[in-house]
């Protein structure tokens, strides 16, 4: 495992499972610090083993990204403290019924609040801890599904959510550059999750050090643009 030039303070969402999971392992391996926030921490017995393997390196926190009022218990809980890395993981596939012509309209409207408000309202959370940090940067999981350049007519809600996402954080981008707070989106590729289910192609691990390699190469320039699972930037 390679170790982080500088030591980092990373704040995962969604940190239980999955990617979030993975990240969480690989990030304090190498040396950083890790905020895993997650919705049920008393459930979370991965994450509880990695807490406790990693004692004050990595630490948990209770986090609904929908609800304000869990964000702003957190934003409380890690007070002044410079985050370096800012992880939008959280996300939801969205609801059984999502077709154009057979909508669960109150489940997406669920899925928007997690996926795309959640990400907006981290990011505004912890705005000052990013700026206490020397190279702050924000990277928000978004899927190829919310892509324009790409087709496909499943998953309608879902789709919507990522792409309003990657519309609102190329945005938020453009506002932040005075800041030099890097925001970028990145599609993990097809993984081996709960989300993505047995078939994919790729281990959380294989992904999640993909996006880790990305998130050291990011920087202002490269801030509002979509990557891919390789790190090669990929068309809205
Ligand atoms: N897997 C893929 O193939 C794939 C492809 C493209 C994009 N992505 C994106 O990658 C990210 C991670 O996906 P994954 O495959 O790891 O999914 P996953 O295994 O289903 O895990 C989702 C994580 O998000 C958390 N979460 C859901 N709603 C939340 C909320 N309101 N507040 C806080 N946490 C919440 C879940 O917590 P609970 O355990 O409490 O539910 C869980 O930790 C997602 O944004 C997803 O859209 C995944």
């Amino acid at each position: 495992m390679v170790k982080s030039a500088e030591p980092q303070t990373i704040l995962i969402t969604g940190a239980n499972r999955g990617l979030g999971l993975e990240l969480s392992r690989q990030f304090v391996a190498r040396g950083s610090d890790v905020l895993a926030c997650a919705r049920n921490p008393a459930a979370a017995k991965e994450l509880q083993k990695l807490a406790h393997d990693h004692p004050g390196r990595l630490v948990i926190h209770a986090l609904d990204v929908a609800e304000p009022a869990s964000v702003d218990r957190v934003r409380s809980a890690i007070g002044a403290r410079a985050i370096d890395v800012l992880i939008n993981n959280a996300g939801v596939i969205g609801p059984d019924r999502q077709g154009a012509l057979d909508m669960d309209f109150a489940g997406w409207a669920y899925t928007f609040a997690v996926n795309t408000l959640g990400p907006m309202r981290m990011l505004k959370a912890f705005i000052a801890n990013l700026r206490a940090s020397a190279r702050p940067r924000v990277l928000n999981l978004t899927s190829f599904m919310g892509c324009f350049s790409t087709d496909g007519a499943d998953h309608i809600a879902y789709r919507a959510s990522k792409a309003a996402l990657n519309r609102a954080m190329k945005a938020a981008a453009a506002e932040l550059a005075a800041d030099r707070i890097a925001i970028a989106m990145a599609h993990p590729g097809w993984v081996r999750t709960a989300m993505g289910g047995p078939g994919a192609t790729l281990s959380p691990r294989d992904s999640a050090t993909g996006l880790i390699a990305l998130i050291d190469a990011l920087d202002v320039e490269k801030s509002g643009r979509l990557f891919g699972p390789d790190g090669a930037e990929h068309p809205w």
